[in-house]
């Protein structure tokens, strides 16, 4: 999502902030903005959109001897992408650039609004540079009073202040975002979010432990750890390889995207979980008035996660659901009535399917909604309202982490609508919001079930096709296990409901074809088990994923005993991305780029 870089020394700082940027480009981001501070003198430019555009603002700014200068590229989470809410972002004489999400800021703000301050952005940040100047009036030094702001942020960030009180130093913070200092032969400084803005800088680097907080100058580095004792910095040696720096040594993009999901689906969570209920502030309640059903519209991987919405949505929500690949709602002439809520999902919000029934939906009068990955795609800019899944920027064709959050957004959806529908009690409501604090747990990956599934993938190369099977919300997610294999092995795989093999592809059933089981314990495990054995009956090679042990399995993938269907859920789906993942690798396909396949299919 979004970058950050900052720089202390006498070289080149605009250029070494905006080659710093750059390097953080492919991360996605909407606008991007740097603060220097030489002679006592603040420079600050700010652009929306490309790095270029910035250049070009910055084009007869010039940085020659010593400064202090902070830059980040910003991917929307709270106000649109304008210039106004880019960071840097300004107090009276300090800047602040951060990434994370500061959840307690709309009452950090309504305090100092209350007490004269003035507020330029809509953004959780710019509360950060207001609580520190605030701070600073009553205390002893620049470090005291960034210590106290620390201490009054409740979320995740990585935070760079500059301040005229302090010019040569930068203060720094991490809690729950990726932050680490870099030296070079000079001994100047480099702080980035990513290793990649300081390779060919830095050969060691120090990267910060959550809790950490302190400054940088010119002659030290000063941190402290969360309970405030001071600490040595760390350095390891820094990778000199950019590409397998932005995959964080993982061997593939997806393969890094599916260890991220633990991180994003934090991420997804952050300021949306009360006690009482989901907060979407994004979201006007009346949204829902008038709305006896909703109708879901999406296309690939993102049809899946819809499709796992409607067990939810029916279930908790007691609404009435439908969902339709878009291709096929474009041409039928559906019925569109008004008391309809029209969803579409989409990790990049340009598919072109998917656009086309959100214009329909429109056109019809319908209110609509977007699940989306990309704030101001065209599918966010052309809702009614817009929920962000804010799983970062995916690079890996073949879907992973993307899921996994509108996943998550639909889990919350569904409790969302269902306190305002009434149609759960507030202690339900509570027990489903504290398994969904679990969920960052249940989709780490473990390193024994990842090793397990890579020695079992090479027993998976072959055969003449694969059937993933589940009940229930395990159905979509059997669909959506088919179709990673699909997508990056290049075997036949389908997914079918643990039910309907005995109408017909059991017929298929014989040692080479496999069956891929999904057989949680909270949901339905009986019925599922019983529909396996017909399976293993007939001789076919079962791999049987549950927190149970299962004797009719050939193979046998643990996952962990816990409370809920939903976090078997999430624990499954991450099997079956490793599982595709291990089996394309043995094969010697592309991962990240499979064959005949695009990322964004904006035709139809
Ligand atoms: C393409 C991709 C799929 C993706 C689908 C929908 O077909 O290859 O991975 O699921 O588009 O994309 P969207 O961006 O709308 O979620």
């Amino acid at each position: 999502m979004c970058g950050i870089v900052g720089y202390i020394g006498k070289k080149n700082t605009k250029e070494i902030l905006l080659e710093g940027l750059k390097e953080l480009e492919y991360r996605g981001y909407d606008s991007a903005g740097i603060a220097v501070l030489q002679h006592d003198n603040f420079e600050s430019y700010k652009a929306v959109g490309k790095l270029v555009n910035l250049e070009e603002k910055t084009k007869d700014f010039i940085t020659q001897d010593f400064a202090v200068g902070i830059g980040h590229t910003r991917w929307a989470t709270h106000g649109k992408p304008t210039e106004l809410n880019a960071h840097p972002h300004l107090g009276e004489s300090s800047y602040v650039v951060h990434n994370g999400i500061i959840e307690n800021y709309a009452k950090l703000k309504k305090e100092l609004m209350s007490e004269g301050v003035t507020f330029l952005s809509q953004t959780d940040t710019e509360v950060i540079v207001h609580l520190f100047e605030k701070n600073l009036k009553s205390a002893s030094s620049a470090l005291e009073a960034f210590t106290k702001t620390i201490s009054q942020l409740h979320g995740a960030y990585a935070i760079l202040l500059v301040t005229k009180s302090e010019d040569e130093s930068i203060f720094f913070a991490k809690h729950g975002s990726p932050m680490l200092v870099g030296i070079d032969a000079q001994n100047d400084k480099y702080f980035a979010s990513s290793d990649t803005p300081l390779i060919g800088h830095c050969t060691d680097v120090n990267y910060f432990e959550d809790g950490d907080y302190g400054y940088v100058s010119p002659n030290a580095i000063v941190i402290f750890d969360k309970d405030g004792n001071k600490k040595n910095p760390r350095f390891t040696k820094l990778t000199q390889n950019k590409l397998s720096a932005q995959k964080n040594g993982f061997r593939f993009f997806m393969e890094k995207e599916i260890y991220e999901q633990s991180d994003v689906i934090t991420d997804t969570l952050l300021g949306r979980l009360s006690d009482e209920g989901i907060v979407f502030d994004e979201l006007d309640a009346s949204l829902f008035d008038g709305i006896n059903e909703i109708k879901l519209c999406a296309c690939g991987t993102s049809y899946h996660s819809a499709l796992s919405a409607t067990y939810l949505f029916e279930r908790y929500a007691k609404i009435k659901t439908s969902v339709e690949v878009a291709s096929e709602f474009r041409y039928r002439s559906p019925i569109m009535s008004k008391d309809t809520l029209f969803v579409v999902i989409s990790q990049s919000g340009e598919t072109a399917d998917t656009l086309e029934t959100l214009k329909m939906a429109k056109a019809a009068g319908l209110k609509t909604l977007v699940i989306c990955n990309v704030d101001n795609s065209s599918m966010v800019r052309l809702a009614d309202a817009c929920i962000l899944t804010r799983a970062g920027v995916e690079k890996g064709v073949a879907s992973t982490k993307a899921f996994a959050t509108q996943v998550m957004v639909f889990w919350m959806l569904s409790m969302y609508v269902a306190k305002l529908k009434n149609s759960l009690d507030a202690k339900e409501i509570a027990k489903q919001i504290a398994l969904m604090r679990q969920v960052p747990l249940s989709t780490k990956v473990s390193d024994v079930t990842h090793e397990h599934i890579k020695r079992l993938s090479k027993r998976y190369l072959h055969g003449h096709g694969f059937f993933f099977i589940g009940r229930d919300i395990f159905y979509p997610l059997a669909l959506e296990g088919a179709l990673k294999l699909k997508e990056i092995s290049y075997l036949h795989a389908e997914g079918y409901p643990s039910g309907e093999m005995k109408h017909g592809p059991i017929a298929l059933a014989d040692p080479e074809l496999f069956t891929i089981a999904l057989l949680p314990q909270h949901l339905l495990y009986e019925k599922a088990k019983s529909n396996v054995e017909e399976l293993s009956a007939r001789d076919s090679t079962i791999c049987a994923i549950s927190a149970l042990e299962f004797d009719k399995a050939d193979d046998f993938i643990p996952i962990s005993s816990c409370q809920d269907y939903m976090l078997e859920f999430f624990e499954m789906m991450v099997v079956l991305q490793l599982l595709s993942l291990e089996i394309s690798v043995r094969l010697g396909n592309d991962v990240d780029m499979p064959r005949n396949l695009a990322k964004s299919v904006t035709v139809e």
